[in-house]
């Protein structure tokens, strides 16, 4: 039975997973951005270990997020899950000063995946938006550029997809993987949604979890437990290291390189 890490589990897909993962007899802990919504997530997960706290918009949090994790041991499998949706009306500034959707979006998982004793697996949450991200990685703190939600959002989900393959790069010994899940009715997806909630958690879990080959694969992007094209863009290995570049000077965070 594998032990998991799932960052944004007080709600939506990572709260679902969570709950799928302990049905299934694995280990599981939870995180949430607050003591509330963590009691909350504890409340909506009976069977998960414990419960890490932080908020992702701010890197003091954040590194105490991987500070809490690294304490609780090692773990099998982390789940980059947690995100800001694409509906922000106005650049939200963090206390650091950047767009609150870059932080939690991009500069969280970075912060998480240096941070955290090493894994055997990780998965991160994109989403097919990412396929209108923007590749020149330019004012990535969106300083020079009025600010538009959807955009912001897509770029952020580009950063996952370049994370997740640069990642499974430069540790080959760990597998990493993204996905994305569909547009599906969470708190973040909004009611019409349309594709289906019931498959939308799953893959996030197989990949952290199952013993099925295809599931145990690295460099990989995954829709509904199967392969999935996703943008050339985030095969770049030029784009990796220059994301991985801007990652540590928003966050001065080095990622180990091997
Ligand atoms: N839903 C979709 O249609 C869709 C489509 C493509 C990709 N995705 C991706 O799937 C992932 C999960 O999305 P979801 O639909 O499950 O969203 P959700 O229902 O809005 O849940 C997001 C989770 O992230 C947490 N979170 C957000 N900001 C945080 C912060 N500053 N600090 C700590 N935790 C924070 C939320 O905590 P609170 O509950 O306290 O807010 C919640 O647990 C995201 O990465 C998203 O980009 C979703």
């Amino acid at each position: 039975m594998a032990r998991v890490f799932i960052t944004g589990s007080s709600d939506g897909l990572g709260r679902m997973a969570a709950q799928l993962l302990v049905e299934q007899g694995h280990g599981v802990v939870l995180h949430a951005r607050d003591a509330q919504r963590a009691q909350e997530a504890m409340a909506a997960v009976p069977g998960a270990e414990t419960v890490v706290i932080g908020d992702l918009s701010s890197i003091a949090q954040t590194r105490t997020v991987a500070d809490q994790v690294n304490r609780l041991g090692s773990f099998d499998a982390v789940i980059h899950n947690a995100g800001v949706g694409y509906r922000e009306p106005k650049r939200i500034a963090t206390e650091d000063g950047l767009p609150q959707l870059f932080a939690v979006n991009t500069l969280a998982p970075y912060i998480l995946t240096a941070l955290i004793q090493k894994p055997k697996r990780l998965v991160y949450l994109s989403s097919g938006l990412h396929r209108s991200g923007d590749a020149s990685l330019k004012d990535l703190a969106w300083e020079n550029r009025e600010w538009q939600g959807q955009p912001a959002y897509s770029d952020t989900k580009l950063h996952d997809a370049l994370l997740a393959f640069a990642v499974a790069r430069l540790w080959p010994r760990v597998l990493s993987n993204a996905l994305e899940p569909g547009w599906v009715a969470t708190k973040m997806g909004g009611p019409g949604a349309p594709d289906d909630l019931d498959a939308a958690h799953r893959t996030q879990v197989w990949l952290a979890a199952s013993d099925d080959p295809a599931a145990k694969v690295t460099g990989e992007y995954f829709y509904h437990m199967q392969l999935r094209a996703p943008s050339p863009a985030a095969r770049s290995f030029e784009l990796q290291e220059r994301l991985l570049e801007e990652c540590k000077r928003f966050t001065g965070v080095e990622l180990p390189l091997s």
